[in-house]
């Protein structure tokens, strides 16, 4: 049996934090290194411009991810490293599913409707800021998936609808002009922990409550010191399933010395002790990761050649199946 293609992206518009690794970079690492799969995973760096327009904070992002992603051992080898906008073949077919997938399925788009009823709450106009690339960004995602006939698109639960349009919009095709896509499949991991951030609330970029995966040592200190607990005093029992401090400790630990923590809490461990604990963790299980993203982050030219080494890899299906593509649309050569 051929191997099942796992294919997913990462937009390219932040620093990777605790929350980034242990609910996608981790897994999908993993993941890769499962032989029954074959995995693609790319950095959606036409997908940033959507959401952001400082050029700076795209290129460090896109240099800080790939950094992120091979420092934490992903076999280039192996799974497909790739950036977005080195596959030309990308936007090529964004064009020709542009031209078939339907207005009124984007209309019903998650991103762009939240869009649109914000303004409305204001008392703007509908449109106002929304820009064509927000508007179709599900067909641009649809590209990404379809040029590769990926089938299974691991996400997180806000990408299921736009993972379900690529399939309505692929069957589309299929049925306009030839069977040239595979019908993708959202996998949604309920067992990857969503991991919440300094002030309780999902960690996340647009909440300001992140701890970057790769800070110093003394950062990384900081961070932990400030993540909200109550204002129970040591000696205290602490609940340990509504406290950040414990849900992450338990997304680095092992089962053992989760249960230990457990009991720790229970026995009424100070916040202050089970903080510097949490550091002293998270700091050993990234210890070496670290060293080697610093080293990364000082050799550019490195990262460059292996990400030109996944272009290069990736387009020996993309452009293949592109000039496939053109050819059903009805753009080929007269002669
Ligand atoms: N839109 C996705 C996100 O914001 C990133 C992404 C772009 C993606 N293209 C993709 C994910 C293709 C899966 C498949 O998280």
């Amino acid at each position: 049996m051929s191997k099942q293609r796992v294919l997913t992206g990462i937009t390219t518009t932040g620093t990777p934090h605790l929350g980034n690794y242990v609910g996608a970079i981790r897994p999908s690492i993993e993941a890769s290194r499962d032989e029954t799969l074959d995995s693609f995973f790319f950095l959606a760096d036409y997908h940033a411009l959507i959401k952001c327009h400082d050029p700076a904070v795209v290129r460090q992002s896109t240099k800080e991810i790939a950094a992120t992603w091979l420092a934490l051992g992903l076999d280039t080898d192996k799974a497909l490293f790739y950036r977005q906008s080195d596959i030309p073949e990308i936007p090529e077919l964004t064009w020709v599913l542009n031209c078939n997938a339907a207005k009124g399925l984007m209309n019903r788009a998650h991103a762009y409707k939240a869009a649109v009823q914000a303004n409305e709450e204001a008392g703007e106009d509908p449109d106002y800021a929304v820009t064509m690339g927000l508007f179709s960004y599900p067909v641009l995602m649809a590209a990404d998936i379809l040029m590769f006939n990926a089938q299974q698109i691991p996400v997180g639960r806000d990408q299921i609808q736009h993972v379900e349009m690529a399939r309505d919009i692929a069957a589309r095709f299929n049925h306009n002009f030839a069977e040239l896509f595979t019908l993708p499949e959202a996998v949604v991991d309920d067992s990857v922990a969503v991991l919440q951030g300094l002030d309780g609330r999902k960690m996340s970029k647009s909440y300001n409550n992140t701890i970057p995966l790769f800070l110093p040592e003394k950062q990384l200190r900081k961070h932990i010191n400030k993540i909200k607990t109550n204002l129970l005093e040591p000696g205290e029992p602490k609940d340990p399933d509504s406290s950040t401090v414990f849900q992450i400790w338990a997304a680095f630990a092992d089962a053992s010395e989760t249960a230990r923590m457990r009991q720790a809490f229970e026995n009424g461990i100070a916040w202050g002790e089970a903080k510097k604990q949490l550091f002293e963790l998270i700091n050993a299980r990234l210890v070496e990761a670290r060293d080697c993203y610093n080293r990364l982050m000082n050799d550019p030219a490195h990262i460059e050649s292996e990400l030109q080494k996944g272009a290069e890899r990736a387009r020996q299906y993309s452009a293949p199946l592109m000039r496939r593509i053109r050819d059903a649309v009805g753009i080929s050569p007269i002669v």
